[in-house]
């Protein structure tokens, strides 16, 4: 097996991106040609980013199971799709086969066909990183099913406003999740969340830890239990159905800079194709390479380089159910060494967080299999880039910085693994077919290099957001209407010298921390249900491990008995409404806020205190009572 698409030198980068400019249709029609399709499309693209309106491979009509599937299944059966490595290192470590993955993805169409469950349905899956999970979702794809991946660390509540939205009609969860040493009790947290949710009609629980849930009778059923039914019933086979390329594929929740997360809806031609492409271009994968990828399911990074990318393409992909640091801070080097990966995919945040632990947990791996590494999610400082090329890579390995968002569905700035130049903490050059656009203060392009400014795409590709589910002006709002005819990303960004790209962080009112996406809006929502909560502002601080940590300036009523164990309550609300990843980590009380004679918060002063910024804070004369910036600043954390 090879991939004729494959960018293998620099001068097939440029001619590739060259003709992904010059004529995108015939470009991605090309690289679509090696799918397979039930029927091919009429037409590439339709578009208008004034509505907007996207379309990739019109008519076209597939089934992306069977391109991750079937079609490996039928030429390399006993080729591993998926190894998966528990969180306990002494338990129990299972591999599929592209057969067998097949067969247990029907063998799961069929449950789901059983519990009433259609094309278009919603399903939300609330898991943990096991095989089912992977299997889950496939199976939803399988049977046209949309689904909707609950990340295992979001509060009842935050998986309560994702069913409500979707109007999911089935859940998949587990009794519980294991991390590390702790158990998460993920079919509790689903009861409280369907106290809320009229929507859904069943609830399928898989048994993971094997912790007493509660099983209600007409709703509520064991994964195991309905494998059996369709066992008994003696037919393996499910078909695949026939989808459009435009019929939706997933929908995959994300914070904005207001409101509550909005759910980035994908379709099933145009994202195959795309992250088919990245993926095997971007970590340039060799048939039988192993993929570590070390996100979860539940981000869009799991969606693309733990499931539809690497299987699409055929490839190995390893999934790990635990954390970086448990049992020790050399689990993923444990990893690497224990099943020969070749190719490693991570945060910027593991690395730093690794880093710290010093080099004694990385001395008796053998890291020498691995050939590509890569990072995602925030941007990678220096120190922490050649760390991970130094101790990891051992300065042999090629280092991908890899720049997309949820939106994206795949990568979208990045080096080509060996293929094009790397610079540290540079995510470099655009992938073909993608076309960056930097608008300066004056809301003018920004020609040329040694430059800056809001990073846009000026042109469609095939794994691009449709829509925001139920809701087409929120999307056209947010990411189509502050430019003109322009996908607006949000991500301040750097041209340099040689015209390499450099994202320097968000610019709208979304924090990255640890590479997770959280709105500064919806943190202080949950900030001011807790009781004695008069008002709150949210900004990012530099942290040192998560890239940006959760700064909360508090105005509250009345202490309960003692300070801190008041900020631990406010905390725990947080934890409540959202999951514990949103728990600020400095809270500061405050007797006012710095607003405009409008009432405005004046974030961009907050952000600066919260930075360590003593006197340069800007023009302050817009302020109601500049007084009150004078006393945040004595009492800054
Ligand atoms: O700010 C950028 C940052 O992560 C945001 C997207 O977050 P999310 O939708 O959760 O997807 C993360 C995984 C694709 C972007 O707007 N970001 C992502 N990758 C990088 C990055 N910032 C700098 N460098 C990167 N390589």
């Amino acid at each position: 097996m090879s991939y004729p698409y494959q960018i293998k030198s620099l001068e097939e980068y440029n001619s590739a991106y060259k003709k992904s400019v010059e004529d995108p249709e015939k470009f991605w029609a090309d690289i679509a040609e090696n799918f397979t399709w039930k029927n091919k499309w009429d037409k590439v693209l339709e578009w208008n980013f004034k509505e907007p309106k996207i379309k990739w491979f019109i008519n076209g009509k597939l089934n992306i199971t069977e391109n991750c599937l079937d079609r490996w299944a039928e030429s390399q059966p006993d080729t591993p799709a998926i190894i998966w490595e528990p969180n306990d290192p002494e338990s129990h470590r299972r591999k599929f086969s592209y057969k067998e993955l097949l067969l247990k993805v029907m063998q799961f169409a069929n449950v789901l066909k059983n519990n009433n469950v259609k094309k278009g349905d919603r399903v939300c899956i609330y898991m943990p990183m096991v095989p089912e999970l992977a299997i889950a979702v496939l199976a939803c794809a399988r049977i046209g099913a949309i689904h909707s991946v609950v990340f295992g660390g979001f509060s009842a509540q935050s998986i309560a406003d994702r069913i409500q939205d979707a109007e999911c009609s089935l859940v998949i969860t587990a009794d519980g999740a294991y991390r590390g040493n702790k158990t998460i009790p993920l079919k509790a947290i689903i009861d409280d969340a369907l106290v809320r949710c009229d929507s859904v009609k069943k609830v399928i629980v898989l048994t993971r830890v094997r912790t007493p849930v509660s099983m209600i009778k007409g709703r509520d059923t064991w994964w195991e239990d309905e494998i059996q039914k369709v066992e008994s019933e003696g037919n393996p086979y499910c078909a695949a159905e026939e989808m459009d390329a435009e019929d939706m594929l997933f929908i995959l929740y994300t914070s904005g800079s207001t409101g509550k997360p909005k759910g980035v809806v994908h379709t099933c031609g145009g994202y195959m194709v795309y992250a088919n492409y990245t993926f095997v271009n971007v970590f340039q994968y060799q048939p039988g390479d192993i993929f570590f990828c070390t996100a979860d399911i539940g981000w869009i990074t799991g969606h693309s380089y733990i499931v539809y990318g690497p299987l699409s393409a055929g490839a190995t992909s390893l999934m790990f159910e635990g954390i970086p640091t448990w049992p020790d801070a050399g689990r993923f080097w444990d990893i690497v060494d224990k099943h020969k990966v070749n190719i490693i995919y991570t945060a910027p945040t593991a690395i730093r967080s690794l880093m710290a632990y010093g080099p004694d947990f990385i001395k008796d791996k053998n890291l020498g299999t691995l050939k590509v590494l890569g990072t995602v999610g925030e941007p990678i400082n220096e120190e922490a880039w050649h760390w991970y090329h130094e101790n990891i890579g051992k300065k042999k390995c090629p280092v991908v910085d890899t720049w997309w968002q949820t939106e994206t569905g795949g990568i979208m700035i990045s080096n080509l693994a060996g293929v094009t130049p790397q610079k540290p903490a540079h995510t470099t050059l655009p992938i073909p077919g993608i076309q960056p656009v930097l608008i300066n203060e004056k809301g003018e392009i920004a020609e040329g290099n040694n430059t800056s400014g809001n990073l846009c795409i000026a042109f469609p590709w095939p794994g691009m957001l449709r829509t925001t589910y139920g809701d087409h002006e929120r999307c056209r709002m947010n990411y189509f209407a502050t430019y003109d005819n322009l996908y607006f990303t949000g991500d301040g960004c750097l041209r340099d010298e040689n015209g390499f790209y450099r994202i320097t962080g968000r610019v709208d009112d979304v924090l990255n921390v640890s590479g997770h996406r959280i709105g500064t809006a919806e943190v202080e929502n949950a900030i001011n249900m807790h009781t004695g909560v008069v008002e709150s502002a949210v900004v990012g601080f530099p942290h040192a491990i998560k890239g940006l940590g959760i700064y909360a300036y508090v105005i509250f009523n009345g202490i309960h008995h003692d300070e801190d164990l008041t900020k631990q309550d406010i905390s725990q609300t947080v934890a409540r409404i959202i999951g514990a990843i949103a728990k600020p980590d400095k809270i500061q009380f405050v007797n006012g806020l710095p607003k405009t004679r409008s009432g405005k918060i004046m974030r961009r002063i907050l952000r600066k205190i919260a930075e360590g910024e003593t006197h340069n804070l800007g023009d302050t004369t817009a302020l109601l009572d500049p007084a009150v910036v004078e006393e945040i600043q004595k009492g800054k954390l």
